[in-house]
């Protein structure tokens, strides 16, 4: 199978191209290939004649998105769109990535299962939110798969800079009373492409590592297993950190959909341990 990586370079984007699997992957992203560009981003598409594509392109500065709500929507909203206009056209099936955040993290007691009804608190969030409704509108073949708090070996994520700050202050101040679900892309990619190989059926599903942890608790577990156990962490709640956006508190997910096809990612801590190895300067990237 040929799979178009809309967004290679990304976080997530880079991961899925260097995973190994028997599968071909051609990508591609800003600045030759901008998704908000209908009439030259499809033709591109078709050209490549990919087999089935995910797309994990996104404006995903979820503060930034508060002052740029057009480009946040042209990008994640209509981007979608195109792109699932695009496979649509070749009869293919598309993974569209999505984010815990289209739930306002309300619900106490239990995360949220993939049929529950979204609510979006932010801009970001309701940009994401659309695009997944953009995708399923223009395509039937859709899988819309929603992760959160996504991390990567690399420090542009939550715990490469809880890293650096710790090494830079000596101590941290970090937000206790918000919730979520890590989610290590290396783990992620092949679960994605085990939801294709699987031919799984369209609709939502949620992937994220197993367990769940408030952002002090991932902060602890980064620092801990990095070697940093002895840096000073106290916890703060998050009216004392306050942001553009409004992050959702608890918005928690379930795995469900793929569980059900065998689908499931390992515990968190022990991914944060696989990231802790690569920061170390040893580590082996498998995923798990
Ligand atoms: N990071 C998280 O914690 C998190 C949590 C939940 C869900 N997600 C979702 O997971 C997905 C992957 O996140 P990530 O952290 O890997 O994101 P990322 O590192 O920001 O990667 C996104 C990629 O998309 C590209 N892109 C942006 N606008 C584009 C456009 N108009 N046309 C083509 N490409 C464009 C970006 O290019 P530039 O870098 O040049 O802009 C970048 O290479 C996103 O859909 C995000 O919404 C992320």
């Amino acid at each position: 199978m040929k799979i178009l990586i809309v967004g290679h370079k990304g976080q997530l984007g880079r991961i899925l191209m260097a995973t190994p699997t028997p599968h071909e992957r051609v990508g591609i992203d800003l600045p030759e290939q901008d998704i908000t560009h209908a009439a030259e981003a499809i033709p591109a598409i078709l050209a490549l004649a990919p087999d089935a594509v995910i797309n994990p392109a996104a404006f995903t500065n979820v503060d930034a998105a508060e002052a740029n709500p057009d480009l946040a929507y042209r990008v994640n909203a209509h981007g979608a769109g195109t792109i699932a206009r695009a496979c649509h056209s070749l009869g293919i099936p598309l993974i569209q990535i999505s984010s815990n955040e289209v739930f306002d993290g309300t619900r106490a007691g239990q995360p949220y299962d993939e049929w529950d009804q979204a609510h979006a608190l932010s801009t970001y969030a309701r940009s994401k939110l659309a695009g997944e409704n953009a995708a399923r509108f223009y395509h039937d073949q859709v899988l819309i798969v929603r992760i959160a708090w996504l991390f990567a070996p690399g420090d542009a994520n939550f715990p490469g800079k809880i890293c650096a700050v710790a090494d830079k202050q000596g101590a941290l101040k970090v937000v206790d009373d918000e919730f979520g679900n890590p989610t290590y892309a290396p783990d992620l990619a092949p679960a994605l492409f085990a939801l294709l190989d699987r031919q799984a059926p369209p609709g939502i599903y949620h992937l994220t590592n197993a367990g769940a942890c408030s952002r002090y608790e991932f902060a602890c577990e980064v620092l801990r297993q990095s070697g940093r156990g002895h840096i000073p962490v106290t916890p703060i709640p998050h009216t004392a950190w306050p942001r553009p956006s409004q992050p959702p508190l608890r918005a928690l997910l379930a795995n469900r959909a793929a569980a059900a096809l065998g689908i499931q990612l390992r515990p968190w801590q022990e991914a944060v341990a696989e990231w802790a190895a690569w920061e170390k300067g040893n580590g082996q990237i498998h995923g798990g």
